[in-house]
């Protein structure tokens, strides 16, 4: 399996902290059934900055340790960039990274409290620049809880979204849960991730996520998460379903 999102890069944001925490991790992932993964570090978001350059290095280093330890797993390069106004323009002068920088696909975080305003003109800008933006577990921010239409406004416009395994397994609790399931249902989602940190409270739950998947949704939907994660890493483009609204089931059906 391909992991698309993962903090496994050591020493340079709030995931692994070391070369023994980044080899404790690749150790758990191969046991979770992962043979590639993302490493995807928080880029501006007011914690750490993590520019192109430095993530292409930290990679080629981090594979060479794993190499030197026998451990079957490939890291390639990827960046969990904070929305910000310039981000149009920082693709196009080199310092943001795309995934596998492959040049089509951004990972783009909210802050987890909000929707800012200019992201609908953020999107549409790096759409017109050939560059889709992938939007990180929505199921976490809380103002898409409360407000999903704004997710299905994003993804009729052309957005990508990644939705994380813990939080469809209910790790993250039961508005991102029962929100993870709503996003899958009406196809307003394309790719699932562990965006795993460490070895304990954030790790890779990957293999559980997609047997949860296949158990409520079905294998076809397993299989089409899994093909776009390798689309993703070919930078080709992935597939997607019609999205829908997001219903609130109604209760008895009187309400
Ligand atoms: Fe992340």
């Amino acid at each position: 399996m391909i992991d698309l999102h993962c903090h496994i890069l050591p020493g340079i944001d709030d995931g692994a902290q070391t070369e023994y925490d980044a080899l404790d991790m690749a150790c758990a992932a191969v046991e979770n059934g992962i043979t590639k993964i993302v490493a995807t570090p928080h880029h501006k978001n007011g914690a750490y900055e993590n520019p192109k350059a430095q993530i292409l290095k930290y990679v080629e280093v981090l594979n060479e340790l794993l190499g030197s330890q026998g451990i079957p797993l490939e890291i390639l390069p990827g960046q969990e960039v904070r929305i910000y106004g310039e981000i149009a323009q920082e693709i196009d002068n080199g310092a943001l990274l795309t995934m596998n920088n492959g040049g089509h696909y951004v990972f783009i975080e909210f802050p987890s409290s909000q929707v800012p305003r200019y992201a609908k003109q953020l999107f549409y800008d790096m759409q017109l620049q050939g560059i889709t933006p992938i939007i990180v577990h929505p199921e976490r921010n809380h103002e898409i809880q409360s407000n999903p239409m704004l997710l299905y406004n994003f993804i009729k416009n052309g957005a990508l979204s990644q939705v994380t395994a813990a939080s469809l397994l209910g790790r993250f609790g039961k508005k991102a849960h029962k929100l993870s399931v709503q996003i899958i249902e009406n196809n307003l989602t394309h790719f699932i991730a562990t965006d795993a940190h460490n070895t304990e409270g954030r790790g890779f739950l990957l293999q559980e996520a997609y047997a949860d998947i296949t158990k409520l949704f079905g294998t076809d939907y397993t299989f089409m998460y899994q093909e776009n994660a390798e689309l993703l890493l070919e930078d080709k483009v992935v597939n997607r379903e019609i999205p829908t609204q997001i219903k609130e089931k109604k209760f008895l059906g009187i309400f």
